[in-house]
């Protein structure tokens, strides 16, 4: 299992609350996230399980969780949160928008951007990281925060690594 071996038994509930250095954050969170892949293939479990890893390690997310990629649209996959809309076109929304530029959308205030869609009122910030896998986009990784300005270029490049881990991770253990 080569980088991700044996990392099963340093994870437990209750790692990951929120330390001074975000930076740490996301490195435990990178150590977390390779514990929990470590020996399923299941894209669909270990997608749960990354959310919930998330939506409880970061501070401040009403929502966290992923849209998969069909055709033309996303489709709502493992979250935690509120119920959600479970189709976007891409293109639309910040998920939309994340999806068809192939590229990360921080969204400091999502009043301020045209087109958002309004799961839950209470979002008020978004950070949205595609999934990338063989020069295609097979999804996002959507966050929320009822706080304006909750993310900043540490969450984004901390997310991007995560993502990152758990494309290559289903690249290398297909299921
Ligand atoms: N706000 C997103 C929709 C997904 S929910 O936030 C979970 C968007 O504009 O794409």
């Amino acid at each position: 299992m080569g980088a991700f071996a044996g990392m099963r038994a340093r994870w437990y509930p209750g790692q990951g609350k929120m330390t001074a250095d975000k930076s740490q954050l996301y490195r435990e969170l990178a150590e977390q996230l390779g514990a929990l892949l470590a020996g399923e293939p299941d894209r669909i479990a270990n997608a749960a399980n990354m959310a919930a890893l998330l939506y409880h390690g970061l501070p401040n997310l009403n929502w966290a969780g992923f849209y998969f990629r069909h055709g033309g649209e996303l489709v709502l996959g493992p979250f935690q949160g509120k119920p959600a809309c479970v189709r976007i076109p891409l293109g639309k929304g910040v998920c939309g928008t994340a999806a068809a530029r192939a590229a990360t959308v921080l969204v400091p205030d999502v009043h301020e951007f045209p087109g958002h869609i309004a799961c839950d009122p209470a979002s008020r910030s978004e950070l949205v990281v595609p999934l990338i896998e063989g020069g295609k986009v097979s999804g996002v990784l959507d966050l929320d925060s009822p706080l304006v300005g909750r993310f900043d270029e540490l969450d984004q490049a901390g997310c991007e690594r995560l993502v990152a881990l758990f494309v290559e991770y289903h690249h290398r253990y297909p299921a």
